[in-house]
């Protein structure tokens, strides 16, 4: 194998999404035992399959990519989506599926949006701005759920999965902005320089979504 133009480099999501990344891989006839265990290992090399996997932090997938440190990326659109780069999207991998949500306490009576606290600020203020109301927003990076609750903020705009950190911190889902899934993609030059690796992985996954 010809390791500059056929090597793969590939970026994948860590936390939530990794498991079900790693099982549409293997569909797909990459094999992932490496980045299987609990290790704390961040890139693996498998020179037999001419891969290697980076293991990064959601927000900073789309970065790896567009730089070509990475070849592809595996991450959501709510990323997408806040980062904006450049970069090409390949699939919607169907998997990861949540929504992203505006959200406020339960119990209130009077729903105020002046302030809004989130981990997607860029993504907030569109969202605000194209509704046309004024918003303050803070960012955070977790637990955002908090803000409401430590009068930080009025609202949140989060993504929900199970709704269980909603309920049990006493907060409800106020109108969905979108629905978000996992989406695959490539950096521009790397989809010219091995543009039939690429392909055929693509066309695998396909198969197996
Ligand atoms: C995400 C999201 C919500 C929660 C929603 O956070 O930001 O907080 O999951 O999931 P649920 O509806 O199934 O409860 P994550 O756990 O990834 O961590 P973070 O809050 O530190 O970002």
């Amino acid at each position: 194998m010809n390791e500059c133009t056929e090597f793969l480099r590939i970026a994948l999501s860590k936390g939530r999404i990794l498991e079900e990344t790693v099982e549409l891989l293997e569909g797909s006839g990459i094999k992932c035992q490496q980045v299987k265990g609990n290790g704390r290992k961040l890139i693996y090399t498998d020179e037999k399959q001419g891969v290697s996997f980076i293991l990064g932090k959601p927000m900073d997938i789309p970065t790896y990519v567009e730089y070509g440190a990475a070849d592809l990326g595996v991450v959501g659109k709510d990323v997408l989506m806040e980062t904006e780069g450049e970069y090409y999207e390949l699939l919607d991998l169907n998997i990861g599926y949540c929504k992203l949500v505006v959200a406020g306490e339960k119990d209130k009576t009077e729903r105020d949006y002046r302030t809004i606290a989130s981990k997607y600020p860029k993504l907030t203020e569109k969202y605000f701005e194209s509704m046309g109301r004024q918003t303050n927003i803070v960012k955070l990076n977790g637990s955002v759920e908090l803000a409401p609750l430590t009068n930080l903020a009025d609202s949140i705009v989060d993504l929900v999965s199970s709704g269980q950190t909603l309920r049990e911190n006493n907060l409800v889902e106020l109108e969905k902005i979108t629905d978000i899934t996992t989406r695959l993609i490539a950096n521009k030059g790397s989809y010219q320089l091995k543009q039939a690796r690429i392909v055929s992985l693509v066309e695998n996954m396909q198969g197996s979504i």
